[in-house]
């Protein structure tokens, strides 16, 4: 595995491999890897020649008031399990790399960002779109590898590259989960230890909500005041928004039926946690 600092050699090399006809599986994550990105990382493995890891926490995507500087960081770490992994390329560039200074250009995601994270986020998906257009730009892949845990960011992902025509095939992957349901996620750790034991209270509110459709709720409003009721037990969890969409679209729905996608975020004391289910009626 070779770990790549700048651009132009992470051009260089990917032109290398296109030049021979490789195809190119590329997994963008900020870091502290857990079996979520590992489980991407084995796709991209299982589907490519070649397998580019990228590591940044991406300020661009953070508000002023949000985890920036306390996202969780340990490159070291990160190394040698993508090394285990098998992956070639860790790309794994510095800010002052990737924003030399202020971009006179912007991706600014039109659709989809009323809802969800959207909202709660503002400007969020609009510094993930832009970041990926440039790692997309650097990397050239054949496949980019996204999981569902973020599914509004799939869905965002799928505009981009639809919207600007990138020749790269996104591929979405399930979500991975603890034992207790949690979903995997880099921000677990920043649990106090009680939170972590109620964090399961997610997927569980989730879980309820899928049975109580599966048994013929159809009203989105009864289902999201008992998800409410279920996280509202937990002393530590405030709920951030629950909603229930059509989905890949994101609109709101008055009567549930097609794909659906029920998503939850939920605040802890030092974390923000989503979760979401996506259900075909
Ligand atoms: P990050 O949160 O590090 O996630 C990287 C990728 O791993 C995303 O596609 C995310 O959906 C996926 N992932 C995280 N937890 C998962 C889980 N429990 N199961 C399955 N997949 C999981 O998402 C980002 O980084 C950034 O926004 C990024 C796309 C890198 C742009 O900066």
């Amino acid at each position: 595995m070779r770990v790549i600092t700048t651009i132009k050699e992470m051009q260089i090399e990917i032109l290398k491999k296109k030049a021979e006809y490789k195809s190119v599986g590329f997994v963008p994550t900020m870091g502290f890897l857990h079996e979520g990105h590992l489980t991407l990382i084995n796709k991209a493995r299982q589907e490519n020649d070649v397998v580019v890891l990228s590591i940044f926490v991406n300020p661009l995507q953070f508000g002023p008031s949000e985890d920036f500087t306390t996202y969780p960081r340990d490159f070291e770490r990160d190394r040698a399990l993508a090394e285990s992994e098998k992956v070639d390329y860790l790309f794994y560039p510095a800010v002052k790399e990737m924003y030399p200074h202020a971009l006179s250009n912007t991706v600014i995601v039109q659709e989809r960002t009323d809802v969800l994270c959207g909202r709660s986020r503002p400007g969020h998906f609009d510094g993930v779109a832009t970041v990926l257009t440039k790692l997309f730009n650097i990397v050239m892949p054949t496949r980019a590898y996204f999981g569902k845990k973020d599914a509004q960011q799939v869905a965002v992902v799928d505009g981009l590259v639809k919207d600007f025509n990138f020749p790269i095939q996104i591929i979405p992957v399930d979500i991975v989960r603890e034992e207790d349901g949690l979903a995997k996620s880099s921000r677990n750790v920043n649990l106090l230890p009680e939170e972590r034991l109620q964090a399961a209270v997610l997927y569980r509110s989730l879980k309820a909500a899928e049975a109580a459709i599966l048994e013929g709720e159809r009203s989105p409003a009864k289902i999201k005041n008992s998800i409410h009721q279920t996280i509202a037990a937990e002393s530590n969890a405030f709920v951030d928004y629950i909603e229930i969409l059509s989905y890949p679209e994101l609109k709101t729905l008055e009567e549930l039926n097609g794909t659906i996608i029920i998503a939850l975020a939920v605040k802890f004391t030092n974390v923000r946690l989503i979760d979401n289910l996506i259900l075909e009626l």
